[in-house]
């Protein structure tokens, strides 16, 4: 016995090393069988798939240029998370784009810029900026909703977001004067910190589920009586990511707090289907839309990926004849986000967010249905450049999704569908989630969507205009080539934006179905 111990003493380190090299190569060769790799290059075949694992880090880090990356690259990450913190977010010895290259946007300036006329609005606040337009005006609903910032969060559900991550989102909008939209999962008490609200529900109904998983008009009601907060409604047909798919909620995944919420069992599996069972057409849609609207008073809207045209005229062609319908539509893009999608469904099915909105718009349009109707653009659209050529297309308020969970601190890791995000933003861990202050985060969602509306709002007066709403299609400039063959969308997409109907930002600030704006709620109580 001393002998062997003496032995295995007397082994130097170096030879410790070799005996487990040679165990691995052992259980390379003789025991694992699911790697052709590390079977025919014992040892050193595992460094292939470490690479592979720290690859896009390294690539994100150190190899990829500034420009390079998807969906955000690193100048436009740069840009929330500098505006979000406040820091400079500006960029020193002229552009790095290629502004000559195919497809470049360019923004027509004025000679002149829009003058601020004295007692203007943004003497006081130069973030101030309400959507122009009035959900639920037009179709007498009883509680019309004036959003009181054209950016606002996009539908993401706490489940697919942490609790701190909604919390933080919440107190964010709140601070800002936006409005969050609740995601498919419900109303929980994080999304109850004093922000307008925007309930969200999709095919599974979740918060308002009936006991056979259909929807039940009842718990809406209710829903909407207990919390004021609730400005609007969306019902979701489909998002950019994966339009016409379905989804399981595992068993596993719903904790007491996630069934209470969305109104499901514990633990058991819970099915979304593609498709709607509270309506299976067009006109049932409308009868649907038109239900909610009447019992819970609060205008109703859809969101959907655009693709085929046909069903949406036939609901264009309804609402003119009827003069019923959604009081606004959410166009999401085709790059729009989720929290999980199969791959073959986020690169492929729906069209990027500029040919699906200029093909609604102008279907919209053409049956002089524009004006009645708030646009409301979702897909990379978090940027004040790319807002104004929205607005010049015809939205009428951006939302954002990625954008917002990068200004509380994602960092684009791209796993949200692991439970693994570093950043405790799109998780359920207890330990990710606790690195989240949701007072600093929601101070930097709302100081994001602040430098983001004084920006639009500087480029709006660069153009001449007091209000992003202004800006019409021959405003923008898309390069196709040379300036002589570049194109203004208007004769890019064949349809020129109806003008809205603004006269001047006092009267909407005067206006009597603004949203919660907490500067202006403090002046009117002094
Ligand atoms: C984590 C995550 C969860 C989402 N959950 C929903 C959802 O519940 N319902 C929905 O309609 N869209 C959902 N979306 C899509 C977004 O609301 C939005 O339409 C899309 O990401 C485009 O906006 P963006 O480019 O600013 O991210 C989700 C997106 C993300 C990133």
């Amino acid at each position: 016995m001393d002998v062997i111990i003496d032995f295995i003493s007397n082994i130097p380190w170096w030879g410790w090393i070799l005996v487990f090299l040679f165990i691995v190569a052992i259980r390379d060769i003789f025991i694992q069988r699911s790697h052709t790799i590390s079977h025919n290059f014992p040892i050193i075949g595992h460094l292939r798939y470490l690479f592979e694992s720290i690859g896009p880090e390294m690539r994100q880090y150190f190899v990829a240029n500034n420009r390079e990356e998807l969906p955000f690259n690193r100048i436009e990450r740069g840009w929330i998370y500098a505006s979000a913190k406040k820091e400079n977010n500006y960029e020193g010895f002229g552009t790095d784009r290629d502004i000559y290259a195919h497809q470049h946007i360019f923004i027509n300036n004025a000679m002149m810029p829009f003058q601020l006329p004295d007692h203007h609005p943004h003497h006081e606040d130069k973030t101030f900026l309400p959507c122009a337009k009035v959900m639920g005006l037009y179709h007498k609903r009883k509680r019309p909703f004036r959003p009181a910032s054209i950016i606002n969060v996009s539908a993401m559900s706490f489940g697919s977001l942490s609790a701190k991550a909604i919390e933080s989102l919440n107190k964010g909008v709140q601070i800002s004067g936006a409005y969050h939209n609740t995601g498919e999962g419900g109303l929980s008490a994080y999304h109850s910190h004093g922000g307008d609200v925007i309930f969200h529900f999709g095919t599974g109904y979740f918060g308002v589920r009936s006991q056979d998983g259909g929807f039940s008009l009842e718990k809406l009601v209710k829903l909407v009586a207990e919390n004021p907060f609730i400005r609007a409604i969306e019902v979701k047909l489909s998002q950019g990511a994966k339009p016409g798919k379905g989804g399981v909620l595992p068993g596993k995944k719903i904790t007491k707090e996630i069934a209470e919420i969305r109104g499901v069992a514990i633990g058991k599996d819970v099915l979304s289907p593609p498709n709607h069972k509270a309506f299976s057409n067009v006109p049932e849609m409308v009868d649907f839309i038109e239900k909610i609207a009447d019992a819970t008073g609060l205008p109703v809207g859809i969101k959907a990926a655009i693709g085929k045209l046909e069903q949406w005229e036939e609901l264009a062609n309804i609402m003119a004849s009827t003069g019923k319908g959604p009081d606004f539509i959410t166009i999401d893009g085709g790059e729009g986000g989720t929290g999980a999608a199969p791959p073959s469904f986020a690169d492929h099915v729906s069209l990027p967010w500029v040919y699906g909105f200029s093909d609604i718009y102008k279907l919209f349009q053409s049956k002089n249905l524009s004006e009645r109707i708030v646009f409301i653009g979702s897909g990379k659209l978090g940027f004040p450049a790319k807002a104004a050529m929205a607005f010049a297309m015809g939205v009428d308020c951006i939302n954002v999704a990625r954008e917002a969970m990068m200004s509380i601190g994602c960092i684009q890791a791209q796993i949200c569908h692991t439970n693994r995000c570093p950043a405790g933003v799109a998780t359920q861990s207890k330990w990710l989630q606790s690195g989240i202050d949701p007072t600093l985060k929601s101070e930097r969602l709302a100081q994001y969507f602040k430098t983001f509306r004084k920006e639009l709002i500087e480029i709006s007066h660069a153009a001449g205009y007091e209000h992003p709403c202004q800006f019409k299609m021959s405003d923008i400039e898309m390069n196709v080539d040379d300036h002589n063959l570049s194109k203004e969308l208007h004769r890019t997409y064949n349809y020129e934006k109806t003008q809205v109907a603004f006269n001047g930002m006092q009267n909407l600030k005067d206006c009597l179905y603004l949203g919660n704006y907490p500067q202006l709620t403090q002046n009117k109580n002094h």
